[in-house]
């Protein structure tokens, strides 16, 4: 039997995904159609041995309650959300929660960072970890990267023939190695006892002042630095797609990949063509509460939530449309999301710049670039728009991003709304 833990940390995190977490917690802003780490859970309940189901973090319980209630109905699988005191760390959680993890003797469980997307190999993982002939501790899921991009992750060098990580650096300052950790892991129950070992000697320096009340431990720094070139940690390769989701702009580069991702398995989901249908080019997931006029030409890569109303000639491409939001008659939107209940007037256009990986660089990643830049301009991104946003007919907004419950009176270019 298996388990497997989410970590979604909590209100303090992703303040690069601002303005969209500004009302959902990051980890449910909905991307291809579905809360973000829905997808993690999705690709946790199809490993038959997973079992159950853990999500970690220190959000208020209130804010996740809904959402497991409709995962455990979703999936038929045992789902919790355990809510840390305080920031506990990328390990301390796991050990907070030691006794919930270890009950039933799990013999291996997934630790998942819940802003991390991909075509996630759990299986191939755990077939991987299982077949190690010296018992794994901790097997990290690797990629690979670009030298100049490497130093933005965690660093694996590895034993070619053996996996083995001989040496492991959290986000160095100078290159390590192409071989990169992608937040995801499948640990044996004994590395309990190892995060155990740094709990206790910390105790000291816990009681003391300095530690300002936070009891943190780090996987990265704290376990798999030490544990690297002893023999007790491994890693897989994958070439599969995977990325981060810090910024609002890699919300559009992940919809478009879990799009994709549907036609491997949940080809339902995605909208087709038909007579008294809009017309889709490409993957498009158009939630079945939503209106569509059929004049309406959407696609590729494009999302529209629950009880949306999309007017006629509208055309809309690369861009998220949240749920109870209009978009009114011939308006254009491209690279933009478009937060809950906002109106889009008619003939207007809302255009953002793409935030993609160099295609020319292969195993380029997304650049997570900062809102401003060295001079305090707003760099080029996708356009936001808030929740409750209201933008009038007749005006174009490009490259901005207009907190919620904004009503604009003219167009915009390269600007923050407060
Ligand atoms: N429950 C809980 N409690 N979750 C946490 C906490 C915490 O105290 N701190 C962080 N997390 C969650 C975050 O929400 C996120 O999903 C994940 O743990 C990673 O946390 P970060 O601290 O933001 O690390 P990072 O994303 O910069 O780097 C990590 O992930 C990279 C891959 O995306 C590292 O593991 C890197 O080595 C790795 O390359
Ligand atoms: P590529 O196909 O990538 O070369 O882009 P493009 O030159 O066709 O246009 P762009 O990326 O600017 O726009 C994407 C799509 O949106 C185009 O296929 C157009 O059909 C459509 N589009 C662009 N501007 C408008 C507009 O102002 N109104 C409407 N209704 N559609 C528009």
């Amino acid at each position: 039997m298996l388990k497997a833990v989410i970590l979604i940390g909590g209100p303090q995190k992703g303040t690069r995904f601002r303005p969209l977490s500004l009302d959902v917690p990051k980890p449910l802003f909905p991307v291809a159609g579905l809360p973000m780490v829905q997808h993690h859970i999705e690709a946790c309940a199809s490993v038959p041995d997973i079992r159950e189901i853990l999500l970690l973090g220190y959000f208020p319980a209130q804010q996740l309650q809904q959402f497991v209630a409709d995962m455990i109905a979703a999936y038929k699988i045992r789902i919790r959300y355990l809510q840390e005191y305080q920031a506990l760390g990328t390990a301390g959680g796991i050990y907070h929660f030691r006794d919930q993890i270890s009950s039933g003797n799990p013999d291996a469980f997934f630790v998942l960072n819940g802003d991390v997307c991909g075509d996630f190999p759990l299986q191939e993982i755990l077939n991987f970890h299982t077949s190690l002939s010296t018992p794994s501790l901790i097997t990290i899921m690797g990629t690979e990267a670009t030298r100049q991009q490497s130093t933005m992750y965690g660093c694996i060098v590895e034993d070619k023939e053996t996996h083995q990580i001989l040496h492991y650096v959290e986000k160095p300052s100078t290159f390590v190695s192409n071989l990169i950790n992608c937040g995801v892991y499948i640990c044996s129950p004994d590395i309990f006892k190892r995060v155990g070992e740094i709990f206790n000697s910390r105790q000291d320096f816990y009681s003391c002042e300095d530690s300002e009340g936070t009891e943190s431990i780090q996987l990265e720094q704290d376990i798999l630095m030490p544990i690297a070139g002893t023999g007790q940690a491994y890693v897989y390769t994958t070439d599969r797609w995977w990325s981060q989701i810090k910024t609002a702009g890699s919300a559009i580069y992940a919809n478009r990949h879990y799009l994709q991702l549907y036609h491997k398995t949940k080809n339902e989901r995605l909208a087709v063509n038909g007579p008294d249908k809009p017309t889709i080019i490409g993957d498009v997931y158009i939630h079945p509460t939503a209106t569509v006029d059929p004049s309406a030409l959407l696609g590729p890569n494009v999302s529209v939530g629950k009880n949306a109303v999309i007017g006629a000639g509208v055309r809309i491409r690369e861009s998220i449309i949240l749920g109870n939001t209009t978009i009114q008659e011939h308006s254009c939107v491209l690279y933009t999301v478009v937060g809950w209940n906002s109106t889009v007037g008619a003939w207007t256009r809302l255009e953002g710049t793409p935030c993609d990986p160099n295609p020319n660089k292969p195993f380029a990643k997304m650049d997570n670039v900062p809102l401003f830049n060295a001079e305090g301009k707003l760099n080029p991104s996708i356009t936001i728009l808030g929740n409750d946003v209201k933008v009038p007919s007749e005006v174009v907004v490009i490259n901005s991003i207009i907190l919620p419950y904004k009503e604009l009176s003219a167009s915009t270019k390269n600007e923050i709304i407060l």
